[in-house]
Formats: structure tokens, sequence, C-alpha cells
């Protein structure tokens, strides 16, 4: 359906991708639970590996499931394409590893999701790849980090877990100027293509943890990548077939499809409650700092309102103490104390000692993550109900 590339992200979210399932004639993509795919005859396969025929050959170089659903993703992040992965860190491991060789340089911001800093800082350097944290909403640190081997500028905006904003537009710009096959790669995860599209400000390649709102459901574990048809190609031959094998399963595609018909509907609802949930935060007396950037006060506020729709349903907050925030973690009922994000249930944790434990103690203070930080992924429950949850924790802390 050639016309959905120019209808909005709910429909595109629905109709969007070329279904080549026309034999029952069913309404969902039917799920290709396959290994492999036959060929008529060994001449036949020979064309399709030698790229002289369409067709299918072994799903972990394409399956027909999972091509839907990447035709989909690639049109909701207005992508030439996009290639599917296993895992959130399935697709950022391959990316990296199809960009960066021995001898390469990469920047990345030093507020990250704590396993993609330990795939920069404690992986891709013990092969050969220089690494340099910056702060990326630094102008002037992103230039004063280029350098002749820079091959890639990787950051999160709003970066997990203290909402940080990068200005995408202006990064971009300087890295591209300095040298164009930069590839600057923005993992979207947090905003969602509801809320941000990080290769309309200039970016490159825009990764996923899938995991979260574009399935929405808590049930799937799964990644994307998007970009231009060219690199995606490169990803699929190099960075999947070949490095990290990270491919996704038919049947998570199958669900990734049927949480992406409510996609437009939820992002705005998970929206409105952590707007309704900042407001009591900030008004309650044992917490020290509310970190969202719809707050005024947010240092990437200005950048947030520029290049965002609107401004997320994750929220950050500071208590007292770790302690303080364990024992808020556990007086809470309705919330749920778990990683992960963008779900319908509301899901709290405590970066330092989850997701973010992979960071030392120093590199948690260089990367502005306090001991005291608490990540709350807004859910889509009644939002009244979760702040009067809030209210009997905070009464017994
Ligand atoms: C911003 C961000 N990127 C990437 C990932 C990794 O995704 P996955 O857990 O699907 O591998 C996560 C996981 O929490 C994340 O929050």
């Amino acid at each position: 359906m050639e016309d959905v590339k120019n209808m909005s992200i709910a429909t595109k979210a629905i109709h969007g991708g070329v279904s080549k399932e026309k034999g029952y004639g069913s309404l969902s993509m039917p799920i290709y639970q396959t290994s492999t795919f036959v060929f008529e005859t060994a001449e036949q396969g020979g064309r399709r590996f030698a790229g002289e025929e369409e067709g299918y050959i072994y799903s972990r170089l394409g399956n027909p499931t999972i091509s839907l659903l990447e035709e989909k993703i690639a049109l909701l992040e207005g992508a030439e394409a996009c290639v599917a992965f296993s895992s959130g860190m399935g697709a950022i491991s391959s990316t990296l590893w199809t960009i960066a060789a021995a001898g390469k340089h990469i920047i990345a911001d030093s507020t990250l999701y704590g396993c993609t800093f330990a795939l920069l800082n404690h992986g891709m350097t013990r092969y050969g790849v220089e690494v340099s944290f910056i702060d990326t909403s630094d102008l002037d640190q992103v230039k004063n980090a280029l350098k002749d081997n820079t091959c890639a500028v990787y950051l999160e905006s709003p970066a997990n877990p203290t909402l940080k904003i990068e200005d995408i537009a202006e990064v971009a710009k300087i890295a591209h100027d300095f040298n164009k096959d930069i590839k600057v790669v923005v993992d979207n995860t947090f905003a969602t293509p509801v809320l941000q599209k990080p290769l309309e400000l200039g970016a490159d390649v825009v990764v996923h943890s899938a995991t979260k709102y574009l399935n929405g459901h808590g049930d799937v574990i799964a990644g994307f990548a998007c970009g231009t048809a060219e690199f995606m190609a490169e990803m699929r031959l190099f960075g999947l077939k070949d490095m990290t094998g990270a491919v996704l399963g038919p049947q998570e595609a199958f669900l990734i499809m049927r949480g992406l018909k409510t996609l437009a509907l939820r992002v705005p609802k998970h929206v409105e409650n952590a707007k309704k949930i900042v407001e009591y935060l900030v008004s309650e007396p044992k917490v020290k700092k509310v970190y969202y950037p719809g707050l005024e006060d947010h240092p990437g506020h200005d950048i947030a309102a520029k290049q965002m729709a609107d401004f997320g349903g994750m929220v950050a907050f500071e208590v007292e103490s770790r302690e303080a925030g364990a024992a808020l973690c556990n007086a809470l009922e309705l919330c749920t104390c778990a990683v992960s994000l963008g779900d319908a249930e509301t899901l709290i944790e405590h970066p330092a000692s989850m997701t973010h434990s992979p960071y030392t103690a120093e590199e948690l203070a260089e990367a502005g993550i306090p001991e005291g930080l608490i990540r709350l992924a807004v859910g889509l429950e009644e939002a009244d109900e979760l702040i009067a949850d809030f209210k009997q924790a905070f009464a017994k802390i």
C-alpha cells in the first residue's frame, strides 16, 4: 500500500508494509515458524544465494513475518529500511560491529543504558576500538572529540536513566560537517517514533529496544535498527548474519505487530500519566529532585520541546539515599518493582543497583547518575490511583 507512506503514524503502525501472504486471506500476518525455505531446484537455491532471484532462503537471512514488521518500523521511523533483532542489545551491537573496526574511534555520551555502556567501554575497547565518553549535550565537547578515525557518534535522547536530552540535529550537523561518513546513531527507545524521528533530524541510524514501547506488553525481547537501504543491507549481511546472529523469532515479530496496532494510542496515555505523576512528585517533600524533560527547569527542556512531539512517559527522581529508594520500591503496591519500561504496568527501579550496575561508582558519578535516583516507567493505569500509591508509600518511608 504505497499511500501509507504519507499517512499518520497510527495508520502506518496498522497498515504499513506489504504482506505477501495471500494464501487464505488472513487479516493478521501468519507466523512463519520455519527455519528454512524449500527451493524448487538446486539452481533456484543458487540464484537466491547469488541475489539473482527474490525469495527466502533461511530465517537468519529473512522471514516473511519478520519482513513485514521491518517494513512497518521503517515506515514509522521514516527510514528506507529496517532490520529486526532478537534484542535491543542485538540491534546495538550489530550496528556498532558493522560500523567499527580495530583502530576506529567512537564518540558516545556518558549517560547510556548500562549494557550499551558496557558494550562500548568494557567490550569494544578489548578489540582495538577507541571510545571517548563525553557529554554530547555540550556541543563544544562534540567538536573537540572528533578525530580523523571517528566512525560513529552514539547517543540516547532522552537518555536512560536521567532523561538527559541531546540536540540530535546539532550533533549530527557537527559530526557530518567534520566527516560526512561518520554515522550518528540514536537510541530512540524512550521517545518512540510517535514522539521523535531522529533520521529527520539528521541522524544516520536509529536503534530501538523494541522490548519496550514498540511491543508495549512486557512479553517480548526484541530490537531494531533503521537507516538507509544500503547500510541496512550491510547490517543484515554482516552485522546480523556474520557478527552477532541476533535474529528475531517469527513469534516475537507477530506479537510486536499486534502491539504496534495500539502504539499511537498508548504513547500519549503514557505521557499524560507521566505529567500528572511529575506534578505530584515535584510537590512531594521526600523527593529531592525530579528529572523530566517537560519541566521548564530541566536543562534539555527547550531542545526536547524543539525535537520531540511531547516529553515522554519516563520519569526519574531522586530520594535521600539508596536505602530510601529501596524502601520506597518495597512500599509501593500498585507500581511494580522491575526493570524494563514501556509496558501497561508502571515499573519502578533503582538504576545504580539494577539497569546501570555495569557502571562503576566513578562511572555513575561521571554519567550524572546519583545513588538515590529512581527510574519510573509510567504505565497505563489511572494516574490518580498511581499517585495514591505513591502517597501511601512515601508516608511509610
Ligand atoms: C534505552 C535502551 N536501549 C537499549 C536497551 C537494551 O534493550 P534489550 O533489553 O531489548 O536488549 C535498553 C534496555 O533496557 C534500553 O533501556
